[in-house]
C-alpha cells in the first residue's frame, strides 16, 4: 500500500462534476480536508449560501450532504494559491468545451482551462503533489499536463523544496440528476496511472466506501479513452433507439414495445433504450466530436465517420420533431401559442447544456411561434442565455410560465420535452378545458398515457408510436 499520506485535497472547478464529487469525498472521508476552488466568485458564493435551495446546481440529495460537510471538512473558495499549495492531491475538474475556432474547431476539445489549471498547480504546489484529471479529456492529455508540470522546477530558488508530481486519470461517470447515487454507489471507479504509489493513494480514498473489486486500475491512456468510449457507446444507444422510433412511426410499430422486446435480451440490456428528442448534456456531443477529431488525427477516417453519424442522427431527431409539430399544425406556427413542458436536457437537473429544447424551441421561434415555457427548475435567465448563444432569427415571442396550467392557457399545442415527474398522470380533462381547439399534445418522452386523454378532444402524437 502507498506510503503517501493524503490529508488535504484541492479540486479546481466547482461545477456539476467538481461540486458533487468533492462533497461525497468529504462526506465519506471525514479525516480529509477538501477544498474546492473556482475562478467564478458568484458560483463560489452560491456554494456557500446558507439557503441550501440556492446552491448553484440542483442535484437530489446534494443539499443533505452539503449540510453536514460544509464548514466541517469541505470548503468552497476562490483562494487558488493557498488551496493548491496546501494540497497533497489536486483534482482538475474544469470545463473542456468544444473548440469554437482554430485547428479542430467544432470537434476538438478546448483545453485552455485545463492548461491554465496545470500552470497554476505548477506555480503554487509544494513538495510532492498528485494531480488528477477529473475532466473528460482527449487521450494523451496527461502527457501535456506532465510537460507543463515538469517546467516548474526550472529556475527554482535554492532554498525552495523541489516540487514533484504524479499525474493520474480518474474520469467521472456520474450522470446529472442521479449524481449523488452514482458517486455513492458507482458501477466502477477508474484510475489510470503509472506511479503505483500515487495510484494506491487514490485507491485508498475510494476504499472508504467503494468495494475493491469495483476499483479498476489501468494505464493512463486506457483510462482517458475509456471515458470517451463509455460516453460514445451510451450516446450511440440513444441514436440507435431514436432511429428505430422514426421507423416505428412509419410502420405502425411502437418503440416502447420494441425497446422492451429487445431489452430483455441480456446481451442488449434494458437501460438507455428510451427514445426521445435526442441526447443533450455537457458530455455526449462534446466527447463524441472529440473522438471523431482524434480518429481523424490518428489517420482513422472510417472510425471518425462511424462515430460522427451518432451526432448527425441526434440533430436529425430534433429537426424531425420540430417539423412534425409544424406539419400537424397545418404547416405554420406563426402566431400560434405553444406550451413547452420541460427545458432541461433531462429530468431532475437545472442544466440546459445541449438540451434538445434549445434547438427545437428556437426553430419554432424562427417560424413565429408564441411559446410559454414551463420547467420546474430552469430559470428565465438561463433560457435567455441559451437563446442568445444560438443567435437565431427570432420571429416569435417566448415567456416563462409559473405552472403547468399557466403554460397551457389558450395554447394550440403542448410540446413535452423533458420527463419531469410532475408531467406524468396530469388531469388532461381539466387541462384540455384551458386550451384552444383543435388541440395537439406532442409527447417526445412518453409521459402521457393514451387512456388519460380518451375523454378529451386532444390529438395526441407520441414519439415512436405508429398508427
Ligand atoms: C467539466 C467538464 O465540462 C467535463 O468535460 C468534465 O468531464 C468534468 O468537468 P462540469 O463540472 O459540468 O464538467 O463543468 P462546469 O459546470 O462548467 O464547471 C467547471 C468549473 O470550472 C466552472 O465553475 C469554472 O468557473 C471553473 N474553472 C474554469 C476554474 O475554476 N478555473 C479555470 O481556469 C476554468
Ligand atoms: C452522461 C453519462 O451518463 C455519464 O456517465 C457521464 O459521466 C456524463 O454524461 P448525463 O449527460 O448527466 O450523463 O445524463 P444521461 O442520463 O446519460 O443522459 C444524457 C442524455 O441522453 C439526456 O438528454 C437524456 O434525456 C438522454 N437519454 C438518456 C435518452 O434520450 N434516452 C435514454 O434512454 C437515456
Amino acid at each position: 500500500m502507498s506510503s503517501i499520506k493524503i490529508q488535504k485535497i484541492c479540486c479546481i472547478g466547482a461545477g456539476y462534476v467538481g461540486g458533487p464529487t468533492m462533497s461525497v469525498i468529504a462526506d465519506k472521508c471525514p479525516d480529509l480536508e477538501v477544498r474546492v476552488v473556482d475562478i467564478n466568485n458568484e458560483r463560489i458564493a452560491a456554494w456557500n449560501n446558507s439557503d441550501l435551495n440556492k446552491l448553484p446546481i440542483f442535484e437530489p440529495g446534494l443539499d443533505r450532504i452539503i449540510s453536514r460537510t460544509r464548514g466541517r471538512n469541505l470548503f468552497f473558495s476562490t483562494e487558488m494559491e493557498k488551496s493548491i499549495s496546501d494540497a497533497d492531491m489536486i483534482f482538475i475538474s474544469v470545463n473542456t468545451p468544444t473548440k469554437t475556432k482554430g485547428l479542430g474547431a467544432g470537434q476538438a476539445s478546448d483545453l485552455s482551462w485545463v492548461e491554465a489549471s496545470a500552470r497554476q498547480v505548477a506555480e503554487y504546489a509544494k513538495g510532492h503533489t498528485i494531480v488528477i484529471e477529473k475532466s473528460t479529456l482527449p487521450v494523451r492529455t496527461a502527457q501535456a499536463i506532465k510537460e507543463i508540470l515538469k517546467t516548474t522546477n526550472r529556475g527554482n530558488k535554492k532554498d525552495e523544496i523541489s516540487k514533484t508530481f504524479s499525474v493520474l486519470s480518474n474520469p467521472e461517470f456520474l450522470a446529472e440528476g442521479t449524481a449523488i447515487h452514482d458517486l455513492e454507489k458507482p458501477d466502477r471507479v477508474l484510475i489510470g496511472g503509472e506511479d503505483p504509489e500515487a495510484v494506491d493513494a487514490l485507491v485508498k480514498i475510494y476504499l472508504n466506501w467503494v468495494p475493491s473489486k469495483q476499483i479498476i486500475c489501468t494505464n493512463l491512456w486506457s483510462s482517458e479513452l475509456s471515458k470517451l468510449a463509455a460516453n460514445a457507446f451510451l450516446a450511440q444507444r440513444i441514436s440507435s433507439i431514436n432511429s428505430i422510433s422514426a421507423f416505428c412511426e412509419a410502420t405502425g410499430a411502437d418503440v416502447q414495445e420494441v425497446a422492451k422486446a429487445i431489452g430483455t435480451d441480456k446481451r442488449i440490456g434494458n437501460q438507455f433504450l428510451s427514445a426521445g428528442p435526442g441526447f443533450g448534456g455537457s458530455c455526449f456531443k462534446k466527447d463524441i466530436l472529440n473522438l471523431v477529431y482524434l480518429s481523424g488525427y490518428f489517420g482513422l477516417p472510417e472510425v471518425a465517420n462511424y462515430w460522427n453519424q451518432v451526432v448527425v442522427l441526434n440533430t436529425w431527431q430534433q429537426d424531425r420533431i420540430y417539423k412534425i409539430v409544424l406539419e400537424k399544425l397545418f404547416g405554420t406556427v406563426n402566431g400560434k401559442n405553444i406550451a413547452i413542458l420541460g427545458f432541461s436536457f433531462k429530468a431532475n437537473t437545472n442544466d440546459t447544456r445541449e438540451s434538445p429544447a434549445i434547438r427545437i424551441c428556437s426553430d419554432l421561434l424562427e417560424e413565429g411561434a408564441i411559446l410559454s415555457i414551463y420547467d420546474p427548475k430552469v430559470s428565465f435567465k438561463r433560457i435567455a442565455e441559451d437563446f442568445e448563444k444560438l443567435s437565431f432569427n427570432n420571429q416569435g415571442i417566448w415567456k416563462m410560465a409559473n405552472s403547468i396550467p399557466d403554460a397551457l392557457k389558450n395554447v394550440d399545442a403542448v410540446l413535452i420535452l423533458t420527463a419531469w415527474d410532475e408531467f406524468f398522470g396530469l388531469d388532461w380533462n381539466y387541462l384540455a378545458s384551458l386550451m384552444r381547439s383543435p388541440t395537439w399534445v406532442f409527447d417526445t418522452r412518453s409521459v402521457v398515457d393514451r387512456k388519460e386523454i380518451e375523454n378529451t378532444d386532444i390529438n395526441l402524437w407520441k414519439l415512436g408510436e405508429g398508427n
